[in-house]
């Protein structure tokens, strides 16, 4: 064991030893501990609801926020395996502050409820918290504005598998302009997290004739959880 000058020297005073010390020796003093450059402290940042919430109601990123009624942060439970997201609040999501209670809403519970799940059980939300007017497309830089806080909603919820609802849901996700026919019908991973794709509801509201590739795409979507 090694003893500095300074504790030696208690040590043998308490002893009742007493040392003779030269009158020029130093006072001791200590050294200031000096950290090696190689060690750097991390500081974690904890995110939570309450945090993303308030940041997200408040959002001024980007031009929707002059347009909008309200942010639609999205719903369900901060726990589930699954979590789906849309694309953005149209009309009714816009006036009443939650997504997909619209007609296409109507059309997601049917087919949540072909997969035996409910709203309550898993977490919906939409890659714009804001409605684009007249249910335009999102434009890049509201996406980009947005994206932020979708993954910190994916981060705090750790869903098992993530379902890209639609071409804009998977395309942003998946950073691709890929089609979403293309995309349908693959397991694909979002930070480690499976993504599968599957068409928008609205779209086959519009186009009846692919209801039976929908119905395929939510057969392989539960699969693939089963899978997990
Ligand atoms: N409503 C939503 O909340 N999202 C969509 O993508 C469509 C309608």
């Amino acid at each position: 064991m090694v003893f500095s000058e300074h504790t030696r020297l208690q040590y043998l005073n308490s002893m009742g030893i007493t040392v003779w010390q030269s009158r020029f020796m130093p006072e001791y003093t200590a050294s200031p501990v000096e950290l090696p450059q190689s060690i750097t402290i991390q500081t974690t940042i904890i995110d939570s609801w309450e945090q993303l919430n308030l940041e997200v109601s408040s959002c001024q990123l980007c031009s929707l926020c002059t347009t909008r009624n309200q942010t639609v942060f999205g719903e369900g439970n901060v726990n589930a395996d699954w979590m789906f997201v849309g694309e953005a609040p149209g009309e009714h999501e816009d006036k009443q502050g939650f997504p997909f209670i619209g007609e296409a809403g109507q059309l997601l519970n049917e087919m949540l409820h072909a997969m035996q799940l409910t709203r309550e059980e898993i977490f919906l939300t939409n890659i714009l918290k804001c409605r684009p007017p007249s249910n335009r497309d999102p434009h890049v830089d509201e996406i980009k504005q947005c994206h932020d806080y979708l993954q910190r909603q994916i981060m705090l919820i750790q869903p098992k598998i993530i379902i890209a609802v639609g071409r804009i849901a998977a395309q942003t996700l998946l950073e691709t302009n890929e089609k979403i026919g293309k995309l349908r019908g693959n397991i694909y991973s979002f930070k480690n997290t499976p993504l599968i794709a599957i068409y928008h509801p609205a779209y086959l509201l519009r186009s009846l004739t692919e209801k039976r590739k929908a119905w395929q795409d939510l057969q392989f979507a539960l699969q693939t959880f089963k899978s997990l």
